[in-house]
């Protein structure tokens, strides 16, 4: 049912289908990979996609709208998460904007060389389509958040334990990387980014 939907709106757009990335593909092509959610370990290859195909526009349907498993699909990456009779219409949408399948979307924000070996708070910079940002190195990974969404406050100060920092400022907490809110003040989870190397620099994918 969904790859009949998904077959017939591809090539509407112009697309082809596949049924998995073919390895002729350069990292930046334009690609749109769908996939269904039917429950928490069906996200874990999000991480894997996003580093072979950065550019990669990335969808995930459930059958229903279940909400946690929605919140779990979000924060592992996915840039647009639907339900299963949603599917067509917001493929449709993603296939004819261009600005959404663009390689342009990822954004070199360093050189790998410039965090080399280094573990916990990276850097904070100023990236045009996102504001300010924090690079991190986290539990063997480097993710990339925005500031704290209490005051805006910057992270870069605070104490780190495991994956959970805690805000200078007020005393917030939370997970880099999923974002989760650990503590308050702040009623919000904190932005997230995806982030990856390749060819020697520091990417990031402002996908929400
Ligand atoms: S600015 Fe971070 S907790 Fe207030």
């Amino acid at each position: 049912m969904a790859l009949r939907a998904i077959t017939r709106v591809a090539d509407q757009a112009g697309y082809s289908l596949c049924d998995a990335a073919p390895d002729t593909l350069t990292p930046f092509a334009r690609l749109v990979v769908v996939g269904e959610i039917r429950n928490s370990d069906d996200t874990l290859p999000v991480r894997q996609w996003r580093e072979s195909y950065p550019s990669a526009f990335l969808v995930g349907f459930l059958q229903a709208p279940e909400q946690g498993l929605w919140m779990t699909a979000e924060r592992a990456g996915f840039d647009l998460v639907c339900t299963r009779g949603g599917l067509g219409p917001a493929l449709r949408k993603v296939l004819a904007d261009d600005s959404l399948t663009s390689a342009e979307r990822a954004i070199a924000v360093c050189n790998s060389a410039d965090i080399a070996g280094r573990l916990g708070h990276l850097m904070d910079l100023e990236v045009g389509a996102l504001g300010k940002i924090s690079l991190w190195r986290v539990e063997g990974r480097v993710v990339c958040t925005g500031m704290c969404p209490h005051q805006r406050a910057s992270l870069a100060r605070g104490e780190i334990e495991g994956s959970v920092v805690t805000c200078p400022a007020h005393g917030s907490r939370f997970d880099l990387i999923s974002g989760e809110r650990v503590r308050g003040p702040s009623d919000f989870d904190l932005p997230c980014y995806s982030a990856y190397e390749l060819n020697g620099r520091l990417w990031v994918m402002p996908h929400r």
